[in-house]
């Protein structure tokens, strides 16, 4: 148990702060840095309401989390803390002491993103982190420089690893100040989507990990771990360097497409403009190659399933790896049927006596349907996003595949090794010098083609694989999104954090 100092210093502050307006535009020192203790009378007290409940908490905002922020725009995070905390009293099971922190991360497209808020979603329904106030999580939304970050000079200030860098220091500034503000910083609960649900991935896996300490320290993160408790990942756009071969793998055979059209400030949460065509010859030559390339990739993992089965790919694509992919995609489509889901127009599926059988898998993904041209990640004339990600300083982007670069378009570079590897959190899973996350809750949704379904489904049994506690499913007809489901992950959340 942990002694706890920050009551005493409430009491007192919590009259005095009240009548004002939170003064939450953090200041460096004389020296030029900012300090790292939490403040705990800059808040402003809010209020709003879940289900026709209130539920007032402290709102600490634009907290500057390093001593030496590159970008006080996004180095920030957002802390919110359900006041009933400062009354002694618990919500549900959780008490001040207990209370886990729920740290959602704002990443789109692996853009900079500001530290988020409670309110409301895109659908006018509580959003993840109100919901989570409203069950007595302490709320901790971190911002993250991106890709496209620039200094006053026009320096990129933002390439990787630089988000991952960011979100490892706002977790050790929550464990540095554990004894100041309510919330158990043993038990940070990630969150996040897409590039988001990627970067929550990478948080959970890279813990402690000496390899990105010298960037934590050059930004003056707090001098403590950096391991997290759990994970909750939608549609992680991860594992960038087999990404590619895994989208042909899955889309081979389909040449039609509707990209989505990056706009500048890329953002998960905005409307997407698809625009529709038809693979080159030569696109097809691409996808043929990169398709082909997946098997040895998936067998060299050596995955086995809950029964201790390899799961492999033959030369044709096929295999147990497939196989059970399939299987998640039938578990999946059982739910939805169980549930009073239509789903007799849909060919492809197999039901007999209410039981979904099979899945004819080149069917599935022709419903579906190709969003990206091959290759679909290491863009080849460097235009896509993940291509700016692995920029330098002063380059936009980077190839950071083999096949990118030795097929490059642009004569574009190769990233640096150690920064390629730092993004992906396979490099990290059950392997020395990091401390995995023990729990791990990944969603992709049968509908979504931003990534193939291989990607989170490999990340998902590696992690089982590593002895860890997995909860992966495939959400049924969801597209490319997250936080759709909140009542389950808060169970599960409420369940990992019980044990
Ligand atoms: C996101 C979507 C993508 O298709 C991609 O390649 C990278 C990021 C996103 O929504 O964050």
């Amino acid at each position: 148990m942990k002694t706890r100092k920050w009551f005493t210093s409430i009491l007192i502050f919590s009259l005095l702060s009240m009548p004002f307006a939170a003064v939450s535009t953090a200041a460096p020192d004389k020296t030029g840095e900012y300090g790292l203790n939490f403040n705990t009378a800059n808040y402003t007290e809010k209020t709003l309401t879940v289900d026709g409940k209130p539920i007032t908490y402290r709102a600490y905002e634009n907290i500057v989390y390093v001593k030496n922020p590159v970008d006080v725009k996004y180095e920030i995070m957002n802390i919110y803390i359900p006041e009933a905390y400062y009354e002694g009293e618990s919500i549900g099971s959780y008490t001040a002491d207990t209370a886990p922190i729920f740290f959602p991360n704002s990443v789109g497209g692996y853009m900079p993103s500001g530290p988020g808020n409670a309110g409301e979603d895109r659908d006018g329904k509580a959003n993840a982190a109100l919901v989570a106030l409203s069950k007595g999580y302490v709320v901790a939304a971190p911002g993250a420089r991106g890709r496209t970050t620039q200094d006053e000079n026009g320096q990129y200030t933002g390439k990787a690893p630089a988000a991952i860098v960011d979100l490892k220091a706002a977790v050790r500034y929550l464990r540095y100040n554990d004894e100041a503000m309510p919330g158990d910083a043993e038990k940070i609960i990630s969150n996040g989507t897409s590039a988001g649900g990627a970067l929550s991935a990478l948080l959970g896996a890279t813990g402690n990990s000496a390899e990105y300490e010298p960037y934590l320290k050059a930004i003056g993160a707090a001098d403590k771990r950096d391991d997290i408790f759990a994970v909750s990942a939608y549609t992680p756009i991860t594992n960038l360097e087999y990404a590619d071969m895994a989208y042909e793998w899955q889309f081979s055979g389909i040449y039609t497409y509707k990209k989505l059209q990056m706009p500048a400030n890329t953002d998960f949460n905005a409307e997407r403009v698809l625009v529709e065509g038809t693979l080159t010859e030569d696109q097809i030559r691409v996808s043929n190659e990169l398709g082909k390339m997946f098997p040895e990739y998936v067998n060299s993992l050596n995955l086995t399933d809950t029964r201790g089965s390899l799961l492999t790919l033959k030369a044709d694509g096929s295999g147990t790896f497939q196989d059970y992919i399939k299987s998640f995609l039938i578990t999946s489509a059982q739910k939805a049927l169980d549930s009073g889901t239509d789903l007799s127009n849909l060919t492809w599926i197999t039901v007999r006596d209410g039981r979904v059988t099979d899945i004819n898998f080149d069917q599935y993904v022709a419903y579906v349907g190709r969003m990206k041209t091959p290759s679909a990640f290491d863009g080849l004339d460097l235009s896509n996003g993940e291509n700016d990600l692995f920029g330098t300083a002063t380059t936009k982007g980077q190839h950071f595949t083999q096949y990118g670069v030795t097929n490059s378009k642009v004569s574009g570079t190769l990233a640096d090794a150690s920064i390629i590897k730092m993004m992906n959190p396979m490099n990290y899973i059950g392997k020395e010098g990091a401390t995995n996350a023990s729990n791990w809750r990944i969603r992709f949704g049968t509908m979504d083609s931003d990534t193939s379904l291989a990607i989170p489904t490999i990340l998902a049994a590696d992690l089982k694989n590593s002895g860890l506690n997995v909860d992966f499913a495939l959400a049924w007809g969801v597209p490319h999104r997250g936080d759709y489901d909140l009542d389950e992950l808060f169970n599960w959340m409420d369940g990992i954090s019980a044990e």
